[in-house]
């Protein structure tokens, strides 16, 4: 296992001041505005989970994968290398930006662009603007994120041979329309107890990501932010529902520039992976997750 956990995402957006906002409250989140106009988003002690760049369109960019010290980056970085699929070596104003020692950026066989890193430093405390949240972090990540991969195979593979994923959940749906191929999504655990830390579907996706989900302390964290999204008006994709393979409850909104994202509390953890059976799945929740998408 090579990758501990997902550490951060980056976004481009044409406001981000729209997602300070949106991130402060209605997520509950603490944010920052940088001199060129980007902005950084923490949800917990490290610097920040998002990171959200002024550009001149609105969508996802690339998923930041934790490496758990110097040793296990250079063999992620050699493994990337040694398959083609390294973009390129971040330099030390690309580090500072993420207070991070070294990183290095890549794309997945789906083309997904995505960065790993280690030595993650500064951050200090935090604490919601939000009286009462908290949010389900630390050695698991900033959550999960389920990415479009269209060379749906290729993908998985990429990520467990190279980056060293183990499996969690193999996922089939029927198709959305006549005609159209099956739904597939594969979920993929870091080293960390959370069931997944990465997913993959065989659709694309219009904002380069499927949804990017965090997870708080309690069932009413998760009922005080959906009425936090119906007062400021973000709609609602999937009413409040209960997810087969990982158990979170959640509810799934768009956030501004059309990210989708998940709020959930009460995800399966596994802090022993080594006795985990992976699993086939064919139904998606338990109970509602009723899906709007807009049109
Ligand atoms: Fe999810």
């Amino acid at each position: 296992m090579m990758v501990s956990a997902l550490g951060y995402v980056r976004l481009r957006m044409r406001d981000p001041s729209e997602w300070l906002r949106f991130g402060e409250e209605v997520l509950g989140f603490v944010g920052e505005t940088a001199d060129n106009g980007s902005v950084r988003l923490k949800m917990d002690a490290a610097p920040f989970r998002y990171l959200v760049e002024k550009g001149d369109e609105d969508r996802f960019l690339a998923a930041g994968w934790e490496c758990g010290d110097q040793a296990q980056y250079e063999h992620c970085r050699e493994a990337l290398a040694s398959a083609g699929a390294l973009v390129g070596e971040g330099g030390d104003e690309d580090a500072e930006q993420r207070d991070v020692t070294q990183l290095a950026f890549a794309a997945d066989p789906s083309g997904n662009a995505f960065e790993i890193y280690h030595g993650r430093t500064g951050g200090g405390g935090f604490a919601s603007p939000i009286e009462g949240l908290e949010f389900l972090t630390d050695c698991m990540g900033m959550g999960h994120v389920v990415l479009p991969a269209q060379a749906f195979e290729a993908t998985a593979t990429f990520y467990r041979n190279l980056l060293g994923f183990g499996l969690s959940d193999e996922l089939t749906l029927p198709p959305p329309a006549q005609d159209a191929p099956q739904q597939r999504l594969t979920f993929l655990h870091a080293d960390n107890p959370r069931h997944h830390s990465l997913g993959l579907y065989n659709y694309p996706a219009p904002s380069g990501v499927g949804h990017v989900m965090a997870e708080v302390h309690s069932l009413d964290n998760v009922g005080f932010c959906l009425d936090r999204v119906k007062a400021a008006g973000h709609p609602i994709i999937a009413t409040l529902g209960r997810h087969w393979n990982d158990g979170m409850v959640s509810f799934y909104l768009l956030a501004p520039g059309g990210i989708p994202m998940e709020v959930g509390y009460d995800g399966r953890q596994y802090p022993d992976w080594e006795s985990f059976q992976p699993t086939r799945s064919s139904i998606a929740d338990i109970w509602g997750h009723e899906y709007h998408f807009p049109s």
